[in-house]
């Protein structure tokens, strides 16, 4: 085959098939070239010898082999405190940052007890939404970095101690830890500064009485039988708006229109959680990473009715879905979750009695929630101004690059991140100069959020944090290590890791790195004495 130096590609196609797939597209805003390059891009980054420069996690590639054996196998000694809790290696002058740094992760690799659940990267690891999808009332909304309900019982099951004890989730997302722990009779509470995450968390744990049960089935009819209605205003946000192809953003928001029609509160957010669950699927984009990227497969607009019967169709399965969930799962006590940070020390003033806690903190990768779900923050009407988006931004733990924040939390700094993390990373070539302050800023951030909730536990309670490991400039930021020794520091004791999976925080950076054995995501157990 004849491949030549020009960019043209001349195919010859069935008419029939041509003009179907031309339709197809035009459905969806779509040119064909574009459909193509979306197309060659996914055959090509199938290729093994594929770098990725954005930073992914979790990339299903097949690296088992290398891993293995180098991940701890099994528990290691026992924690020495007379090591010198936040004393980093020092191997003389000659010695190079980097190799001080493996040298200090060794040392802490020693002092903890290590447990290999697994170094599959394919393993089903505790942030895995697959099983809430499956779960009543966990399923209504998709959360991608939401705990698996099964991972939060079990651990519920092994650390709680008592009953009228608090149980605590400081990044409580879409309220997982806090739904199970109510489920089961336990008092829960939970944090987030996202408006939208808060929102979900509490919609999920609604209990309608017999009246507004009644009142929920006649809405749903009524909206079975709706044949169109005025539609709701778009957002003010162009990028937003681009992700949709004009007739299915319309359909959109008509349905979105009928979702705040009724006039009971509860009815209101059953619905508009149902709503923001369509966002996705009649966009014209999927998340992808950090972001969004451009559908190739499509699951909407394939059959020819209106688009306001297919979008409104949806949204009546979802909220039939709801209707059987509630009376499925009773909510036990309603979990108390609270919009804002839990950086802030007085967010804690009023909790007493953490008899368990365990979370799951943005991972110090760079995503950047506000990004991932942009599209339903904005239509969602949690975002209407930029204000918001910066409020958001600005109260968030500092994981990501797309903030500019204040100095804060200072007293609390890892000596490790600041002596060979940051000094090391300074003289890499890095994809954001921000880089190195955002490490710095996060483990700042999670030293305050122990030294806030640590008057606030039990003696012996445990907190369990699930974090994921990152990589940059060719070295681990071994998050699981690093938070084991600001626990120690803050005066708590390590009582395990659990290393849940392998994961490859970036192909390129992975590629480079020469220990691969702290590219993981695990949990850290810490107890306070
Ligand atoms: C990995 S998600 C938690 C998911 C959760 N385990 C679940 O099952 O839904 C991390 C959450 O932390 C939230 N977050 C970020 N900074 C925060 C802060 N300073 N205080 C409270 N929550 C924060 C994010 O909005 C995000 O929802």
């Amino acid at each position: 085959m004849a491949i030549g130096e020009s960019g043209r590609i001349v195919i010859q196609v069935p008419p029939a098939l041509k003009r179907k797939l031309y339709k197809d597209l035009a459905r969806h805003g779509m040119s064909l070239r574009d459909w193509f390059l979306d197309q060659a891009e996914i055959y090509l980054n199938e290729q093994p010898s594929t770098i990725q420069d954005a930073p992914t996690m979790s990339s299903p590639l097949d690296v088992k082999n290398e891993i293995s054996g180098n991940i701890a196998e099994s528990a290691r000694g026992a924690q020495s405190e007379e090591v010198g809790a936040a004393d980093t290696v020092h191997l003389g002058n000659a010695t190079s940052v980097k190799q001080r740094l493996i040298s200090t992760y060794n040392m802490l690799e020693e002092k903890f007890p290590v447990r290999v659940i697994s170094d599959d990267v394919s393993y089903a690891s505790p942030v895995n939404f697959v099983e809430s999808l499956k779960c009543a009332r966990h399923r209504w909304f998709p959360y991608k970095e939401g705990f698996s309900p099964t991972f939060v019982r079990n651990f519920l099951t092994e650390f709680q101690t008592s009953k009228s004890d608090v149980v605590l989730d400081p990044f409580s997302g879409v309220g997982t830890t806090s739904l199970v722990a109510s489920t089961i009779g336990h008092r829960a509470v939970g944090f987030d500064v996202s408006p939208m995450a808060d929102f979900i968390a509490r919609t999920k744990c609604i209990t309608l009485s017999e009246r507004e049960l009644l009142a929920f089935d006649e809405y749903i009819r009524f909206v079975a039988n709706t044949t169109g209605h005025a539609a709701h205003s778009v957002p003010n946000n162009d990028t937003v708006i681009s992700y949709f192809a004009p007739e299915f953003l319309d359909a959109l928001m008509q349905v979105k229109a009928l979702a705040i029609l009724s006039d009971n509160q509860n009815i209101r957010a059953l619905a508009k959680l149902a709503f923001l669950t369509l966002v996705e699927t009649f966009s014209t984009h999927r998340k992808a990473g950090n972001g969004v990227k451009r559908k190739t497969k499509f699951v909407y607009g394939l059959v020819d009715i209106a688009p306001f019967v297919e979008v409104r169709d949806c949204f009546v399965k979802k909220l039939q879905e709801m209707r059987q969930d509630l009376d499925e799962v009773q909510i036990g006590i309603a979990p108390d979750f609270r919009l804002g940070s839990c950086l802030d020390e007085s967010a804690f003033a009023d909790i007493d009695g953490i008899g368990a806690a365990l979370t799951s903190p943005p991972y110090a990768n760079c995503f950047d929630y506000s990004k991932i779900y942009q599209r339903e923050l904005w239509l969602g009407d949690f975002f209407e101004s930029a204000a918001d988006l910066k409020t958001f931004r600005q109260g968030s733990v500092r994981s990501h690059v797309h903030a500019s924040w204040a100095e804060r939390h200072t007293e609390f700094s890892s000596d490790i991140v600041e002596n060979l993390i940051c000094e090391h990373l300074k003289d890499q070539e890095l994809w954001s100069k921000k880089i190195p302050n955002m490490l710095s800023g996060y483990f700042k951030d999670v030293g305050a959020l122990l030294s806030n909730i640590k008057p606030r536990m039990k003696s012996g309670a445990s907190f369990g944090l699930v974090v994921g490991n990152s990589v940059y400039g060719g070295i681990p930021v071994a998050t699981d290590l690093l938070i084991g020794q600001l626990a120690l520091d803050a005066g708590f004791k390590v009582e395990r890791i659990d290393v849940y999976r392998s994961v490859i925080p970036s192909s390129q950076q992975f590629n480079i790195m020469e220990d691969k054995r702290w590219a993981r995501e695990s949990m850290v157990v810490i107890q306070k004495k």
